[in-house]
């Protein structure tokens, strides 16, 4: 745990961008489009202020990879280079582990098997190896991203991974093995292998394209869906792609496996491909947690221009921004970048980047320049592209850009525009609505260990105003706070109390509970400790045994300012340095909280007077008694409300 640095943790997965003494970016666990999911470097925590997940570098790896608390463990060891003695596991243990370890596990054997029988086996390397060398690729991109051969036999990968303990179930689950029979056989027989990898870098499946030529055989063929790999969550190449996407706020899509691989070999990194499946929400989910921009390199021909069409709609209704290049009619991006040198491959794609109107109105207004009819069919086209742009500004420039294009009146375009949109939202409706956007569920807690149930918030409820306390504790307790108090020679002097000091001894003073258990246990624990003058630290609670205990320090860790939207409001301090001014703050915080209390005592001394005086023979010295009990709560109160005010009005 404190090896591991959460930016650097977390930074694998998401791109983030320095944000004050935050990082901040795009959450990977909702769909969103603004960053607000946000990583505190110093307290090694996370939090999305939009769907609420938050945690610690370990409870990030179990929700975002689904490793196990172990696995998590294991992933940090290895990236720190910590060394963990484990002892193989036994068949029974072999047995308990779940499928999906079970599919990496067996697809990474796959992976080294292939690649072997690439590189060393007679056939590997005169049939396998010589094909990728004439094509062009380097041993060094060969082997970077793992590709690798299977032998035109029978079983030999099947034989090998059985002999090595792997079951036949997995096999076949993987769709590494066909069954013919009961017998199994290699799916992959006689073709070169390309390792699809998720974003971490494990292997989730296997694209192969054939060698030999004699059979109607397809030309590639690629892995089953299975309980790792879905083909609309993967994209080929985003392990190696994902930081130069991030740094270059770009990335090149494009259809193919030797696509990928032959733009990397010319030095352009941000290259991902689909790999033979139409493009998807999900797809572009990834993308976008390293850039929202996305270029399409595809082919010149009807198939390549119907695919761009295609793509273009989704990015922009996901909200990227998406330009195309097409490449010369029977050209790929692989055949082209073979046939010229990196910088003249880097010119053309830079230079024939076209946004989507210039490339939509240059295919389309060909054939239709002087036909009024067709124009016109192209401008509702276009209109019906812009429509889904979910970014009102965005969609604005297009409008402006299209009516320049195609001169025709803004005002027409966007009525068109908003009759689309219009049309959508009614059929969405109908449809109750769609997902999209939806905030996620209430985040569960990570990382094991039974949450103490939360109480429901609601009127009459010191949630809030507990959790406030709390928040402060665990962010300036040691933080001093200066009073003036008069001294033995009745002169002012200055005084420092921190802060810690000041909320226990109010509090304790008058035994207030905590209605939040969980407000309640972190407060018990800063108490016991101040008996010996110190200060418990954050990550006594952040990895803190009690699930509840832990989600409820990262969400206030994480908060650096006041829950109180109502009280910045007032004071017009808006988030800036809450520390320079944390006197008023601690002080208003206490007094809210005891009357938020005091109004609780109220409302059951009224209540005891209501009973009491329903009674059918009424105690009258009962009754006055707990009268006056309500007049002293009520002065108390309007003397909380006074001080309240004072700290509020200063
Ligand atoms: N594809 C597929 N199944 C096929 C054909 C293609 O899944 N039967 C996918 C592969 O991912 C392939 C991509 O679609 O990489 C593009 O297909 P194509 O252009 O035909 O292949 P290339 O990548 O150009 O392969 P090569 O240059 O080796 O012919
Ligand atoms: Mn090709």
């Amino acid at each position: 745990m404190d090896a591991a640095r959460i930016e650097e943790v977390v930074g694998e997965f998401v791109s983030l961008k320095k944000r004050g003494v935050n990082l901040i970016g795009l959450c990977p666990f909702h769909n969103e489009k603004t960053p607000s999911f946000n990583v505190s470097a110093v307290r090694g925590i996370f939090k999305c202020f939009g769907c609420g997940k938050g945690g610690n570098a370990v409870s990030f790896l179990m929700e975002h990879e689904h490793y196990t608390y172990p696995e998590a463990l294991r992933y940090l060891a290895r990236k720190y280079g910590i060394e963990i003695e484990e002892e193989k596991p036994s068949p029974e243990q072999q047995q308990v582990m779940d499928e999906k370890e079970s599919l990496f596990n067996l697809s990474a054997f796959a992976q080294k098997y292939f690649q072997q029988q690439l590189h060393e086996s007679e056939e590997g390397k005169a049939v396998g190896l010589t094909y990728l060398k004439e094509r062009g690729f380097s041993l060094e991109v060969i082997r970077k991203f793992g590709l690798g051969y299977c032998p035109n036999a029978w079983d030999g990968f099947t034989q090998a991974a059985i002999r090595q303990g792997y079951k036949k179930d997995y096999l076949l689950k993987s769709s590494l093995s066909k069954s013919k029979d009961h017998i199994l056989y290699d799916s992959f027989r006689g073709r070169i292998i390309f390792p699809i990898h998720n974003l971490s870098g494990r292997i989730l499946g296997f694209g192969g394209r054939i060698m030999t030529r004699e059979e109607k055989r397809p030309k590639y063929i690629n892995s089953a869906e299975s309980e790792i790999y879905h083909k609309s969550k993967a994209l080929y190449g985003i392990y190696f792609a994902k930081s130069a996407m991030a740094a270059r706020d770009n990335c090149y899509l494009m259809e193919g496996y030797t696509d990928v691989i032959s733009l990397h070999q010319s030095g352009i990194e941000n290259v991902i491909a689909t790999s033979g499946t139409a493009l998807s929400p999900d797809q572009l989910r990834l993308i976008r947690r390293y850039t929202g921009n996305v270029t399409l390199l595809f082919d010149g021909d009807p198939a390549g221009i119907k695919a761009a069409f295609r793509g273009i709609d989704i990015i922009l209704e996901e909200g990227l921004m998406v330009r195309i290049v097409l490449f010369p009619d029977g050209e790929d991006p692989d055949s082209y970048a073979r046939k010229h040198r990196p910088a003249e491959l880097r010119a053309f794609v830079e230079e024939q980047a076209k946004d989507f109107i210039s490339f939509k109105t240059s295919l389309l207004l060909e054939d239709s320049q002087d036909d009024p009819i067709k124009k016109a069919s192209l401008i509702k086209e276009i209109a019906r592209t812009i429509a889904l742009i979910p970014e009102p500004i965005a969609r604005t420039l297009y409008v402006q850009k299209c009516s320049e294009m195609m001169q025709v009146e803004e005002k027409l375009l966007l009525a068109e525009i908003n009759r689309v949109r219009r049309d959508k939202y009614r059929r969405q409706q109908q449809q109750g609505g769609s997902s999209a956007d939806k905030p996620a569920d209430q985040p569960e807690a990570p990382g094991g260990g039974q949450a103490t149930p939360q109480p429901k918030t609601g009127p009459g409820n010191n949630d809030a105003q507990e959790k406030e306390l709390i928040r402060l504790l665990l962010h300036y307790a040691e933080h001093e706070m200066s009073f003036e108090v008069e001294n033995e020679d009745k002169r002012m002097e200055e005084v420092k109390v921190k802060v810690v000091e000041f909320i226990l001894q109010d509090i304790l003073a008058d035994k207030l509970l905590f209605d939040n258990s969980l407000c309640q246990q972190i407060f018990d624990t800063f108490a016991e400790q101040w008996q010996e003058q110190s200060v418990p630290q954050a990550s006594r609670f952040t990895e803190h045994a009690d699930a509840g205990v832990r989600q409820l320090a990262i969400d206030l860790l994480a908060n650096q300012h006041s829950l109180s939207k109502n009280w910045e409001h007032r004071h017009r301090i808006y988030v800036i340095g809450e520390e320079e001014d944390l006197k008023p703050r601690v002080m208003h915080a206490v007094y809210a909280f005891k009357l938020k209390k005091l109004e609780q005592m109220i409302a059951e001394s009224q209540q005891a007077i209501r009973d009491a005086s329903a009674d059918s023979s009424p105690d009258d010295s009962r009754l006055l008694e707990l009268m006056k009990n309500n007049r002293d709560l009520l002065s108390k109160r309007s003397l909380f409300a006074t001080a309240l005010n004072r700290v509020v009005t200063k």
